[in-house]
């Protein structure tokens, strides 16, 4: 690739979807060339059963992105990344308490990690992520900063189904009932943000227990967190001030859920 041209980088675990190509798309029109990397790390599963049974099709994934027209697809080995005496990773600290933090011990270390590794081998000017994991999101800015990588993070909205679900790979794990129930996540978010805007100083507490209420859960579902958050710091509020940050795990079943929903100050 010549000199002067820009790489734009979309790092992806595969099992690609129309949020994953959403990522994509933006980066082919801001870039000279685009690389998407497929490695599924097993260094952020906490399980590794999860680890084990995450969803691998990399056939289907390289016809995906030779329809987007990449112009370059990195498949690296568990052996190329993290050779035997690998000794070394990057901790990104107060971010990484809450949240999913809170529920994944060692999970942000495992992505930052892994991250930085590819930052190095791709070496973009851009790299693109999705709002979905919001929190990862952040995490990667703040390593960005905190390390000088002269690498711009471009933050992408979240792509949904028609009924609100935010797209993920876990969402095929789903029954058709599951899946059902999983919408009211973001449906709920909306109003609990909707009442938020309306009631402004009202405290979280109200809001969670708004939350719970609104959920459409069934025996064996349940909510891991929901919370109200600075969406720069990520440190808790205690009443709803703009900007806000709602951010939610729900265990459908046997399935892990994240959504979030961001009110600015001019949101409407
Ligand atoms: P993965 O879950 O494959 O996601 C790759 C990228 O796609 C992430 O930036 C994620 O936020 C984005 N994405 C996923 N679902 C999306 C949706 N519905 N709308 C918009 N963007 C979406 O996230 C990872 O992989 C890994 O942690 C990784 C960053 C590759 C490090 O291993």
């Amino acid at each position: 690739m010549g000199r002067n041209k820009r790489i734009g980088f979309v790092p992806t675990m595969g099992d690609l979807h129309a949020g994953h190509l959403s990522l994509i798309r933006r980066s082919k029109k801001e870039n000279d060339s685009t690389v998407v990397s497929i490695f599924v790390n097993p260094l952020q599963f906490n399980q590794k059963k999860d680890y084990q049974s995450y969803h691998r099709d990399t056939r289907a994934d390289l016809s995906a992105l030779r329809k987007e027209g990449v112009d370059m697809v990195f498949l690296p080995s568990d052996q190329e990344l993290y050779p035997d005496r690998f000794q070394t990773t990057v901790n990104v600290e107060g971010l990484t308490q809450g949240l999913c933090g809170a529920f994944r011990p060692g999970h942000f270390r495992g992505v930052a990690t892994v991250v930085l590794k590819l930052f190095q081998i791709v070496q973009p000017a851009r790299a693109y992520f999705g709002q979905k994991d919001y929190q990862q999101l952040k995490v990667i800015e703040k390593m960005v900063h905190d390390l000088n990588l002269p690498i711009e993070i471009v933050a992408c909205p979240t792509v949904r189904e028609k009924d609100g679900l935010a797209l993920s790979s876990r969402n095929r794990r789903l029954s058709i009932s599951e899946h059902k129930r999983a919408s009211s996540i973001y449906a709920t978010l909306r109003s609990v943000a909707l009442f938020a805007q309306s009631h402004p100083a009202s405290a979280v507490t109200s809001l969670r227990q708004l939350f719970y209420e609104g959920l459409d859960l069934s025996k064996g579902d349940r909510v891991e967190y929901f919370e109200v958050v600075h969406p720069d710091t990520l440190t808790t509020l205690k009443k709803i001030q703009t900007p806000f940050l709602l951010a939610a795990a729900v265990w459908i079943g046997k399935t892990r859920l994240i959504d979030n929903l961001l009110v600015n100050r001019n949101s409407k």
